[in-house]
Protein backbone atom coordinates (compact mmCIF):
# COMPACT_ATOMS: atom_id res chain seq x y z
CA UNK A 1 0.00 0.00 0.00
CA UNK A 2 1.04 3.46 -0.63
CA UNK A 3 2.62 5.62 1.99
CA UNK A 4 0.50 8.63 2.80
CA UNK A 5 2.42 11.81 3.00
CA UNK A 6 2.80 12.55 7.10
CA UNK A 7 2.44 16.44 7.73
CA UNK A 8 2.58 18.79 10.55
CA UNK A 9 1.46 22.19 10.88
CA UNK A 10 3.15 24.52 13.28
CA UNK A 11 0.85 27.51 13.37
CA UNK A 12 -2.85 27.75 13.23
CA UNK A 13 -3.67 31.57 11.36
CA UNK A 14 -5.92 32.25 9.01
CA UNK A 15 -3.38 30.54 6.77
CA UNK A 16 -3.08 27.38 8.68
CA UNK A 17 -6.73 27.03 9.12
CA UNK A 18 -7.38 27.59 5.38
CA UNK A 19 -4.85 24.73 4.57
CA UNK A 20 -6.36 22.11 6.61
CA UNK A 21 -9.87 23.31 4.99
CA UNK A 22 -8.17 22.56 1.61
CA UNK A 23 -6.28 19.70 2.35
CA UNK A 24 -9.33 18.15 3.37
CA UNK A 25 -11.57 19.53 1.00
CA UNK A 26 -9.17 18.17 -2.09
CA UNK A 27 -8.23 14.89 -0.18
CA UNK A 28 -9.14 12.27 -3.09
CA UNK A 29 -7.96 15.29 -5.59
CA UNK A 30 -4.26 15.21 -4.57
CA UNK A 31 -4.19 11.38 -3.85
CA UNK A 32 -4.67 11.28 -7.68
CA UNK A 33 -2.46 13.79 -8.56
CA UNK A 34 0.35 13.05 -6.09
CA UNK A 35 0.06 9.03 -6.54
CA UNK A 36 -0.28 9.06 -2.44
CA UNK A 37 -2.49 10.76 0.07
CA UNK A 38 -1.60 14.08 1.93
CA UNK A 39 -2.28 13.20 5.61
CA UNK A 40 -2.53 16.95 8.28
CA UNK A 41 -1.46 14.63 11.13
CA UNK A 42 -0.29 17.13 14.20
CA UNK A 43 -0.62 20.56 14.51
CA UNK A 44 0.61 22.83 16.87
CA UNK A 45 -0.59 26.72 18.07
CA UNK A 46 -0.74 29.13 20.97
CA UNK A 47 -4.10 28.08 21.84
CA UNK A 48 -5.76 24.72 21.73
CA UNK A 49 -9.10 25.65 22.74
CA UNK A 50 -9.51 28.38 20.37
CA UNK A 51 -12.62 27.65 17.91
CA UNK A 52 -10.77 27.86 14.43
CA UNK A 53 -13.92 26.41 12.39
CA UNK A 54 -11.85 23.23 11.47
CA UNK A 55 -11.80 19.56 12.49
CA UNK A 56 -8.51 19.05 14.57
CA UNK A 57 -10.15 15.80 16.09
CA UNK A 58 -8.01 13.27 14.21
CA UNK A 59 -4.75 15.51 14.35
CA UNK A 60 -2.08 15.16 17.35
CA UNK A 61 -1.64 18.36 19.13
CA UNK A 62 1.31 20.00 20.07
CA UNK A 63 1.99 23.21 22.38
CA UNK A 64 5.82 23.59 21.07
CA UNK A 65 6.67 23.60 17.45
CA UNK A 66 9.97 22.02 18.86
CA UNK A 67 8.71 19.18 19.42
CA UNK A 68 6.57 18.94 16.67
CA UNK A 69 9.86 19.80 14.12
CA UNK A 70 11.27 16.86 15.84
CA UNK A 71 8.27 14.38 15.97
CA UNK A 72 9.30 10.95 14.25
CA UNK A 73 5.99 10.56 12.44
CA UNK A 74 6.19 13.45 10.22
CA UNK A 75 7.59 13.96 6.83
CA UNK A 76 6.79 17.56 6.32
CA UNK A 77 7.29 20.35 8.77
CA UNK A 78 5.12 23.21 8.02
CA UNK A 79 5.88 26.60 9.29
CA UNK A 80 3.22 29.44 9.21
CA UNK A 81 4.38 30.96 12.38
CA UNK A 82 6.28 33.55 10.61
CA UNK A 83 9.06 36.11 12.18
CA UNK A 84 12.57 35.61 11.34
CA UNK A 85 13.85 34.53 14.70
CA UNK A 86 12.84 32.15 17.16
CA UNK A 87 10.08 29.82 16.80
CA UNK A 88 10.21 29.47 13.44
CA UNK A 89 14.01 29.65 12.98
CA UNK A 90 14.78 27.02 15.66
CA UNK A 91 11.76 25.13 14.76
CA UNK A 92 12.70 25.19 11.16
CA UNK A 93 16.52 24.01 11.75
CA UNK A 94 15.70 21.53 13.76
CA UNK A 95 12.99 19.80 11.05
CA UNK A 96 15.77 20.26 8.50
CA UNK A 97 18.52 18.68 10.73
CA UNK A 98 16.22 15.82 11.27
CA UNK A 99 16.01 14.94 7.26
CA UNK A 100 12.23 16.40 7.36
CA UNK A 101 11.20 18.50 4.26
CA UNK A 102 10.56 21.94 5.22
CA UNK A 103 7.53 24.23 3.59
CA UNK A 104 7.17 27.80 4.88
CA UNK A 105 5.59 30.92 4.17
CA UNK A 106 8.06 33.09 6.14
CA UNK A 107 9.23 35.67 3.67
CA UNK A 108 11.25 37.40 6.74
CA UNK A 109 13.06 34.17 7.40
CA UNK A 110 13.88 33.47 4.31
CA UNK A 111 15.21 37.01 3.90
CA UNK A 112 17.56 36.34 6.69
CA UNK A 113 18.71 33.20 6.70
CA UNK A 114 17.45 31.63 3.27
CA UNK A 115 20.94 30.50 2.46
CA UNK A 116 21.90 28.50 5.56
CA UNK A 117 18.88 27.29 5.73
CA UNK A 118 19.03 25.97 2.07
CA UNK A 119 22.57 24.51 2.82
CA UNK A 120 20.70 22.66 5.75
CA UNK A 121 18.37 21.39 3.96
CA UNK A 122 21.02 19.99 0.92
CA UNK A 123 22.97 18.30 3.96
CA UNK A 124 20.21 16.30 5.30
CA UNK A 125 18.29 15.72 2.43
CA UNK A 126 14.78 17.58 2.62
CA UNK A 127 13.54 20.20 0.70
CA UNK A 128 12.81 23.50 1.69
CA UNK A 129 9.99 25.08 -0.17
CA UNK A 130 8.74 28.34 -0.13
CA UNK A 131 6.18 29.45 -3.10
CA UNK A 132 4.07 31.16 -0.53
CA UNK A 133 6.41 34.02 1.12
CA UNK A 134 6.32 35.56 -2.04
CA UNK A 135 3.44 36.99 -3.79
CA UNK A 136 1.19 34.29 -2.18
CA UNK A 137 -0.86 32.49 -5.16
CA UNK A 138 1.18 33.24 -7.98
CA UNK A 139 3.53 30.15 -8.55
CA UNK A 140 6.70 33.12 -8.98
CA UNK A 141 9.06 30.92 -7.32
CA UNK A 142 8.33 28.00 -9.22
CA UNK A 143 8.16 29.88 -12.21
CA UNK A 144 11.61 31.30 -11.80
CA UNK A 145 13.20 27.96 -10.17
CA UNK A 146 11.78 25.69 -13.16
CA UNK A 147 10.05 27.30 -15.72
CA UNK A 148 12.53 29.24 -16.65
CA UNK A 149 15.34 26.99 -15.62
CA UNK A 150 17.11 27.80 -18.88
CA UNK A 151 16.51 30.94 -19.51
CA UNK A 152 18.49 34.22 -19.01
CA UNK A 153 16.48 36.94 -17.36
CA UNK A 154 18.03 40.39 -16.95
CA UNK A 155 15.39 42.32 -14.94
CA UNK A 156 12.64 41.05 -12.53
CA UNK A 157 9.86 43.49 -11.46
CA UNK A 158 6.77 43.50 -9.54
CA UNK A 159 3.96 45.02 -7.04
CA UNK A 160 4.41 42.59 -4.26
CA UNK A 161 2.62 44.54 -1.33
CA UNK A 162 -1.15 44.75 -1.68
CA UNK A 163 -1.45 47.34 1.40
CA UNK A 164 0.37 49.68 -0.65
CA UNK A 165 -1.27 48.83 -4.08
CA UNK A 166 -4.69 49.06 -2.35
CA UNK A 167 -3.73 52.38 -1.10
CA UNK A 168 -2.12 53.72 -4.18
CA UNK A 169 -5.13 52.70 -6.33
CA UNK A 170 -7.95 54.43 -4.08
CA UNK A 171 -5.81 57.39 -4.17
CA UNK A 172 -5.59 57.52 -7.63
CA UNK A 173 -9.30 56.77 -8.40
CA UNK A 174 -10.59 58.50 -5.53
CA UNK A 175 -8.31 61.16 -5.06
CA UNK A 176 -7.95 60.75 -1.77
CA UNK A 177 -4.98 61.53 0.88
CA UNK A 178 -2.53 59.08 1.51
CA UNK A 179 -3.34 58.96 5.31
CA UNK A 180 -6.89 58.45 4.91
CA UNK A 181 -6.59 55.42 2.22
CA UNK A 182 -3.82 53.54 5.04
CA UNK A 183 -6.62 53.95 7.48
CA UNK A 184 -8.94 52.40 5.31
CA UNK A 185 -6.36 48.93 4.61
CA UNK A 186 -6.25 48.93 8.49
CA UNK A 187 -9.36 48.74 9.36
CA UNK A 188 -10.05 45.71 6.45
CA UNK A 189 -7.01 44.07 7.68
CA UNK A 190 -4.75 44.54 4.68
CA UNK A 191 -2.02 46.02 6.35
CA UNK A 192 0.18 43.88 9.05
CA UNK A 193 0.53 44.66 12.55
CA UNK A 194 2.92 47.70 11.68
CA UNK A 195 2.24 49.31 8.89
CA UNK A 196 5.46 51.23 8.50
CA UNK A 197 6.84 47.56 7.27
CA UNK A 198 4.72 47.53 4.39
CA UNK A 199 4.33 51.23 3.60
CA UNK A 200 8.03 51.92 3.93
CA UNK A 201 8.72 49.42 1.47
CA UNK A 202 10.32 46.93 3.73
CA UNK A 203 7.52 43.56 2.79
CA UNK A 204 8.85 44.52 -0.58
CA UNK A 205 12.09 44.55 -0.33
CA UNK A 206 12.27 41.07 1.78
CA UNK A 207 9.94 39.21 -1.20
CA UNK A 208 12.46 40.73 -3.38
CA UNK A 209 15.72 39.78 -2.30
CA UNK A 210 14.30 36.16 -2.60
CA UNK A 211 13.17 36.87 -6.47
CA UNK A 212 16.84 38.18 -7.15
CA UNK A 213 18.60 35.59 -5.81
CA UNK A 214 16.34 32.70 -7.89
CA UNK A 215 16.69 35.19 -10.90
CA UNK A 216 20.39 35.81 -10.64
CA UNK A 217 21.54 33.05 -8.65
CA UNK A 218 23.04 35.33 -6.13
CA UNK A 219 23.36 34.99 -2.15
CA UNK A 220 19.96 36.50 -0.71
CA UNK A 221 20.95 39.59 0.30
CA UNK A 222 18.03 42.02 1.77
CA UNK A 223 20.77 44.71 3.13
CA UNK A 224 21.73 44.91 -0.98
CA UNK A 225 17.73 46.61 -1.62
CA UNK A 226 17.63 50.56 -1.70
CA UNK A 227 14.04 51.11 -0.11
CA UNK A 228 11.82 53.73 -0.14
CA UNK A 229 8.02 53.57 0.70
CA UNK A 230 4.83 55.92 -0.59
CA UNK A 231 3.87 57.86 2.40
CA UNK A 232 5.23 60.87 0.80
CA UNK A 233 3.48 60.50 -2.36
CA UNK A 234 0.35 63.23 -2.54
CA UNK A 235 -2.83 62.90 -4.72
CA UNK A 236 -1.12 65.73 -6.93
CA UNK A 237 1.63 63.24 -7.68
CA UNK A 238 -1.49 60.69 -9.04
CA UNK A 239 -2.89 62.95 -11.19
CA UNK A 240 0.31 64.32 -12.62
CA UNK A 241 1.05 61.04 -13.52
CA UNK A 242 -1.90 60.20 -15.09
CA UNK A 243 -1.54 63.63 -17.39
CA UNK A 244 1.43 62.13 -18.64
CA UNK A 245 0.28 58.69 -19.62
CA UNK A 246 1.78 56.86 -16.76
CA UNK A 247 0.50 55.23 -13.22
CA UNK A 248 2.40 55.31 -9.89
CA UNK A 249 3.11 51.76 -8.29
CA UNK A 250 5.12 50.60 -5.49
CA UNK A 251 7.89 48.20 -7.35
CA UNK A 252 10.81 46.09 -6.16
CA UNK A 253 12.99 45.73 -8.94
CA UNK A 254 15.96 43.78 -9.56
CA UNK A 255 18.45 43.97 -12.69
CA UNK A 256 21.36 43.37 -14.48
CA UNK A 257 23.42 46.30 -14.97
CA UNK A 258 27.08 46.80 -16.31
CA UNK A 259 27.50 47.81 -12.99
CA UNK A 260 26.24 44.97 -10.79
CA UNK A 261 23.06 43.86 -9.94
CA UNK A 262 20.31 47.03 -9.07
CA UNK A 263 18.08 46.15 -6.22
CA UNK A 264 15.53 48.74 -5.09
CA UNK A 265 12.04 49.32 -4.29
CA UNK A 266 10.41 52.84 -4.34
CA UNK A 267 7.64 54.01 -5.82
CA UNK A 268 8.02 53.82 -9.52
CA UNK A 269 5.92 55.30 -12.79
CA UNK A 270 4.80 52.73 -15.23
CA UNK A 271 3.27 53.70 -18.59
CA UNK A 272 -0.65 53.71 -18.39
CA UNK A 273 -0.67 50.46 -21.09
CA UNK A 274 1.61 48.25 -19.35
CA UNK A 275 0.40 45.05 -17.80
CA UNK A 276 1.68 45.75 -14.34
CA UNK A 277 0.08 49.39 -14.53
CA UNK A 278 -3.31 47.40 -14.54
CA UNK A 279 -2.79 45.75 -11.33
CA UNK A 280 -5.07 47.39 -8.74
CA UNK A 281 -6.29 46.94 -5.42
CA UNK A 282 -4.62 44.24 -2.91
CA UNK A 283 -3.50 41.99 -6.21
CA UNK A 284 0.08 41.61 -6.70
CA UNK A 285 2.11 41.35 -9.86
CA UNK A 286 5.33 40.47 -11.15
CA UNK A 287 7.05 40.74 -14.82
CA UNK A 288 9.92 38.83 -15.94
CA UNK A 289 11.71 40.21 -18.75
CA UNK A 290 14.35 36.64 -20.04
CA UNK A 291 15.99 36.96 -23.00
CA UNK A 292 13.50 36.32 -25.89
CA UNK A 293 10.29 35.79 -23.73
CA UNK A 294 9.88 39.36 -22.39
CA UNK A 295 7.51 40.92 -21.14
CA UNK A 296 6.29 37.68 -18.56
CA UNK A 297 3.90 38.94 -16.17
CA UNK A 298 2.11 36.89 -13.59
CA UNK A 299 -0.99 38.71 -12.00
CA UNK A 300 -2.78 36.93 -8.74
CA UNK A 301 -3.66 37.64 -5.28
CA UNK A 302 -0.76 38.03 -2.75
CA UNK A 303 -2.06 37.13 0.50
CA UNK A 304 -4.45 36.41 2.78
CA UNK A 305 -5.85 32.92 3.83
CA UNK A 306 -6.87 30.99 0.84
CA UNK A 307 -4.26 32.41 -1.35
CA UNK A 308 -1.60 31.81 0.69
CA UNK A 309 -2.55 27.98 1.84
CA UNK A 310 -3.13 27.40 -1.61
CA UNK A 311 0.91 27.92 -2.61
CA UNK A 312 1.52 25.96 0.80
CA UNK A 313 -0.32 23.04 -0.70
CA UNK A 314 1.45 22.89 -3.91
CA UNK A 315 4.62 22.51 -2.07
CA UNK A 316 3.46 19.90 0.21
CA UNK A 317 2.47 18.28 -3.21
CA UNK A 318 5.84 18.22 -4.93
CA UNK A 319 7.07 16.72 -1.89
CA UNK A 320 4.43 14.30 -1.66
CA UNK A 321 5.50 13.21 -5.58
CA UNK A 322 9.40 13.61 -4.94
CA UNK A 323 10.33 16.21 -6.82
CA UNK A 324 12.92 18.08 -4.99
CA UNK A 325 14.46 20.70 -6.86
CA UNK A 326 17.56 22.81 -4.85
CA UNK A 327 15.56 25.80 -2.84
CA UNK A 328 17.22 28.56 -4.40
CA UNK A 329 17.83 26.72 -7.94
CA UNK A 330 21.32 25.82 -7.88
CA UNK A 331 23.30 24.65 -5.15
CA UNK A 332 23.63 26.93 -2.42
CA UNK A 333 27.40 26.56 -2.35
CA UNK A 334 27.13 28.21 -5.83
CA UNK A 335 25.44 30.96 -5.66
CA UNK A 336 27.62 34.25 -5.83
CA UNK A 337 27.49 36.90 -3.16
CA UNK A 338 26.05 40.18 -5.11
CA UNK A 339 27.91 42.22 -6.86
CA UNK A 340 25.69 45.42 -5.65
CA UNK A 341 24.80 47.95 -8.10
CA UNK A 342 25.29 51.64 -6.07
CA UNK A 343 22.03 53.62 -6.06
CA UNK A 344 23.85 56.68 -7.19
CA UNK A 345 24.54 55.42 -10.82
CA UNK A 346 20.74 54.23 -11.04
CA UNK A 347 19.50 55.45 -14.42
CA UNK A 348 16.25 56.49 -16.24
CA UNK A 349 13.76 58.75 -16.08
CA UNK A 350 12.72 61.24 -13.51
CA UNK A 351 9.50 62.83 -12.44
CA UNK A 352 10.48 65.91 -10.19
CA UNK A 353 7.60 67.87 -8.40
CA UNK A 354 9.12 70.92 -6.43
CA UNK A 355 7.14 73.81 -4.73
CA UNK A 356 8.77 76.91 -5.89
CA UNK A 357 8.57 80.62 -4.82
CA UNK A 358 5.94 82.24 -6.84
CA UNK A 359 8.61 85.39 -8.04
CA UNK A 360 10.41 86.14 -11.24
CA UNK A 361 13.24 84.07 -11.86
CA UNK A 362 12.57 80.45 -9.36
CA UNK A 363 11.42 78.68 -12.61
CA UNK A 364 14.59 79.63 -14.89
CA UNK A 365 16.83 78.87 -11.58
CA UNK A 366 15.61 75.07 -11.46
CA UNK A 367 16.33 74.60 -15.10
CA UNK A 368 19.31 76.01 -14.64
CA UNK A 369 20.61 73.75 -11.96
CA UNK A 370 19.39 70.59 -13.71
CA UNK A 371 21.09 71.82 -16.95
CA UNK A 372 24.18 71.96 -14.75
CA UNK A 373 24.40 68.72 -14.15
CA UNK A 374 23.48 67.61 -17.90
CA UNK A 375 19.91 66.51 -16.76
CA UNK A 376 18.14 66.80 -19.92
CA UNK A 377 14.45 67.67 -19.25
CA UNK A 378 11.18 66.55 -21.45
CA UNK A 379 8.66 68.76 -19.71
CA UNK A 380 8.55 71.45 -17.47
CA UNK A 381 5.10 72.76 -16.36
CA UNK A 382 4.41 75.55 -13.87
CA UNK A 383 0.60 75.58 -12.41
CA UNK A 384 -1.63 76.92 -9.74
CA UNK A 385 -3.91 74.11 -8.81
CA UNK A 386 -7.47 74.88 -9.94
CA UNK A 387 -8.93 77.12 -7.53
CA UNK A 388 -6.42 78.65 -5.51
CA UNK A 389 -6.90 81.41 -3.89
CA UNK A 390 -5.59 84.85 -4.90
CA UNK A 391 -2.92 84.74 -2.02
CA UNK A 392 -1.43 82.33 -3.45
CA UNK A 393 -1.53 83.14 -6.98
CA UNK A 394 0.15 86.42 -6.20
CA UNK A 395 3.52 85.99 -4.28
CA UNK A 396 2.50 82.28 -2.62
CA UNK A 397 4.07 79.35 -4.30
CA UNK A 398 3.34 77.00 -7.23
CA UNK A 399 4.24 73.74 -7.99
CA UNK A 400 6.75 72.95 -10.94
CA UNK A 401 6.79 69.54 -12.59
CA UNK A 402 9.66 68.27 -14.02
CA UNK A 403 10.10 64.90 -16.31
CA UNK A 404 13.57 64.59 -17.49
CA UNK A 405 14.62 62.29 -20.05
CA UNK A 406 17.21 59.61 -18.54
CA UNK A 407 20.05 60.41 -16.56
CA UNK A 408 21.50 59.26 -13.82
CA UNK A 409 20.17 59.41 -9.92
CA UNK A 410 23.53 60.94 -8.54
CA UNK A 411 23.15 64.13 -11.31
CA UNK A 412 19.35 64.58 -9.66
CA UNK A 413 20.35 64.33 -5.96
CA UNK A 414 23.54 66.73 -6.66
CA UNK A 415 21.21 69.24 -8.89
CA UNK A 416 18.59 69.19 -6.39
CA UNK A 417 20.52 70.26 -3.20
CA UNK A 418 21.56 73.07 -5.28
CA UNK A 419 18.17 74.10 -6.02
CA UNK A 420 17.74 73.84 -1.86
CA UNK A 421 20.49 75.95 -1.59
CA UNK A 422 19.41 78.53 -3.72
CA UNK A 423 16.34 79.13 -1.62
CA UNK A 424 13.83 79.31 -4.51
CA UNK A 425 11.38 76.53 -3.29
CA UNK A 426 9.51 75.00 -0.01
CA UNK A 427 9.67 71.57 1.14
CA UNK A 428 11.33 68.78 0.09
CA UNK A 429 10.84 67.75 -3.40
CA UNK A 430 8.87 64.57 -4.48
CA UNK A 431 11.01 62.31 -6.78
CA UNK A 432 9.77 59.54 -8.27
CA UNK A 433 12.02 57.12 -10.85
CA UNK A 434 9.90 56.18 -13.87
CA UNK A 435 10.91 52.25 -15.10
CA UNK A 436 10.83 51.63 -19.19
CA UNK A 437 8.35 48.97 -19.59
N1 LIG B 1 1.37 42.59 4.04
C1 LIG B 1 1.47 41.95 2.77
C2 LIG B 1 0.75 42.78 1.74
C3 LIG B 1 0.91 40.57 2.72
O1 LIG B 1 0.13 43.79 2.06
O2 LIG B 1 0.81 42.41 0.58
C4 LIG B 1 1.79 39.50 3.28
O3 LIG B 1 2.97 39.35 2.55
Amino acid sequence: MVQALRVGVAGLGTVGAALIAQVTRQHAALAARCGRPIDIVAVCARSKGKDRGIDLKKMKWFDDPFELANADNIDVFVELMGGSGDPAKSAVETALATGKSVVTANKALLAKHGVKLAALAEKYGGALNYEAAVGAAIPIVKTLREGLAGNDIHRIYGILNGTCNYILTRMEQEGLAFADCLKDAQRLGYAEADPTFDIEGHDTAQKLSILASLAFGTKVDESAIYVEGISSIAPADLAAADERGYRVKLLGVAVKTPKGIEQRVHPTMVRKDSAIAQVMGVTNAVTVDAVGINPLTLIGPGAGGAATASAVLSDIADVARGLRVTPFGQPTARLSGVQKAPMQRHEGGYYIRLQARDKPGSAATIAKRLAEQEISLESIVQRHAKGAPEHVVKGGSVPVILLTYATSEDAVRKALAAVGRDKVTSGRPQVIRIEKN
